[in-house]
């Protein structure tokens, strides 16, 4: 039998990337490829892109530039730019960069596969369409080994809400969910080989609305229906806009069991000015009011959130108005970023505020925002929770996993709780995780 060849993925961004990471390695399986951690043993690399952050696109020319010691060494090796990236430059990678020999958009990785055959014959290849086809339904998943009890599974793809910071509408293009029986059968297949919590994924999950039994599904009633898997412990969902988070989906907050405390719902701003020009269509006090009645539904709640400073003409006042809100919120755990420029939105064109104003900005938002998170983690101490164990820990007899609110817990415990789900007294909050004790 001929030796398998070798593909090394280095993946950027998101939790999508990991997730379209996982299906082209299974994709790029069914043509004798197995997965390596070494690029200088591979016969193809990949590199799966993300665009959301600053001079995304220089970081990959720069990287694809240190590819080249590889390529010397072994002329076959077949380069290759996956992602958001590779969808926003299109055919200008493979002229500013002669050695990629294959560019592939994130609508297209089941075709991965003859890409790959097409470079081997010699030839570039692109493939940067937004295809009819479904690409998860062709991204046929096959049995493989689990990484762990918990695992990514995206329902829906896309963005139609068009921020005017943003570049997800034009490299992820216009929202599209997956029917809600293939996702729930994939789900199923998930817990019978050992998957204990779903997270479900999407640029804007929560504007999900598959076809289901009996017309369209929204989030909430999916998040119902995977409820009803024995085996299935936890539920959770990633990325949400505050406009699609409606009467059930909140509800469901408090009264699906499976359904963990913690929720994620980027503001971005807490001026309503900034938030106008941000194209975001809801007000400080609407995402305030909504932070409230999800609250009511669930009171422990853990709320995490999104930040940029220093949007185009934001004034001290407008920032002002942010640290406000953040202080009315009082935010588990938050990401924050200063603005930067994506080429091609609205917001590129506009008056842009001084580097070193906004990365002060930052900092006094990360200050308080650090403040807010160590206090909810302290405010675990004394409470019992549920833990899904994950892994080993680095002390002798330790293990480590996630805790509903997904705090890291350590617990000193036999090695089998892994894959768990455990109740656990919290004794002690360190740095950036708690420690308890098997109750
Ligand atoms: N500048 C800074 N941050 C951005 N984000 C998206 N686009 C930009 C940009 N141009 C942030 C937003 C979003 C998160 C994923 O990345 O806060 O919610
Ligand atoms: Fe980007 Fe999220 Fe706004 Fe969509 S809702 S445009 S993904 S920031």
């Amino acid at each position: 039998m001929a030796e398998p060849k070798k593909l090394y993925i280095k993946t950027y961004g998101c939790q999508m990337n990991v997730y379209d990471s996982e299906r082209m390695v299974e994709a790029m399986g069914g043509v004798g490829y197995v997965e390596t951690d070494r690029p200088d043993d591979a016969d193809m690399i990949l590199l799966n892109t993300c665009h959301i952050r600053e001079k995304a696109a220089e970081k990959v020319y720069s990287e694809l530039g240190r590819l080249r010691e590889f390529k010397d060494a072994k002329p076959d090796l077949k380069i290759g730019v996956a992602g958001c990236v590779a969808q926003a430059e299109g055919e200008e990678i493979m002229r500013r960069q002669p050695l990629v020999d294959v560019v592939v958009g994130p609508q297209s990785y089941h075709r991965l596969p003859q890409l790959e055959a097409k470079a081997r014959a010699g030839e570039k290849a692109l493939d940067t369409d937004f295809p009819e086809e479904d690409k998860f339904e062709n991204l046929k998943q096959r049995p493989k080994a689990m990484r762990g009890p918990s695992a990514f599974l995206t329902v829906q793809e896309g963005c139609d809400k068009f921020c005017a910071f943003c570049v997800v509408p034009y490299t992820r293009g216009a929202e599209v969910s997956r029917p809600a029986d293939r996702i729930l059968t994939e789900a199923r297949d998930l817990v019978e080989r050992g998957v204990r919590e779903i997270t479900l994924l999407g640029q804007n999950v929560n504007a999900y609305h598959g076809a289901g039994d009996g017309g369209d599904w929204g989030l909430a009633r999916l998040i119902w229906a995977l409820n009803d898997i024995d085996g299935l412990e936890r539920i959770r969902f990633t990325t949400s806009h505050p406009n699609d988070m409606d009467d059930a989906l909140i509800a469901a907050h408090g009264e699906c069991a499976k359904l963990m405390p913690y929720l994620h719902l980027p503001v971005q701003s807490g001026s309503d000015r900034i938030l106008k020009r941000m194209n975001r269509s809801h007000t400080a006090e609407q995402y305030l009011r909504l932070i409230e009645r999800i609250r009511e539904a669930r009171p422990d709640i853990l709320i995490s959130g999104d930040f940029i400073v220093g949007f185009p003409e934001e004034t001290e006042q407008d920032f002002e108005d942010t640290m406000d809100l953040i202080r009315a919120v009082r935010y588990g755990t938050a990401y924050s970023f200063k603005y930067s420029t994506r080429p091609g939105t609205p917001a590129a064109e506009r008056d842009q505020v001084d580097e070193d104003v906004k990365s002060d900005r930052l900092q006094r938002l990360q200050a308080l925002l650090s403040e807010q998170q160590k206090a909810a983690q302290d405010a675990m101490v004394g409470q019992e929770v549920g833990v899904l164990f994950e892994k080993t820990g680095r002390h002798e007899g330790q293990m480590v996993g996630k805790s509903d609110h997904l705090h890291a817990v350590h617990v000193q415990a036999p090695l089998d709780v892994k894959g768990q789900v455990r109740r656990v007294q919290i004794v002690e909050s360190g740095t950036n995780s708690l420690s308890g004790t098997l109750i």
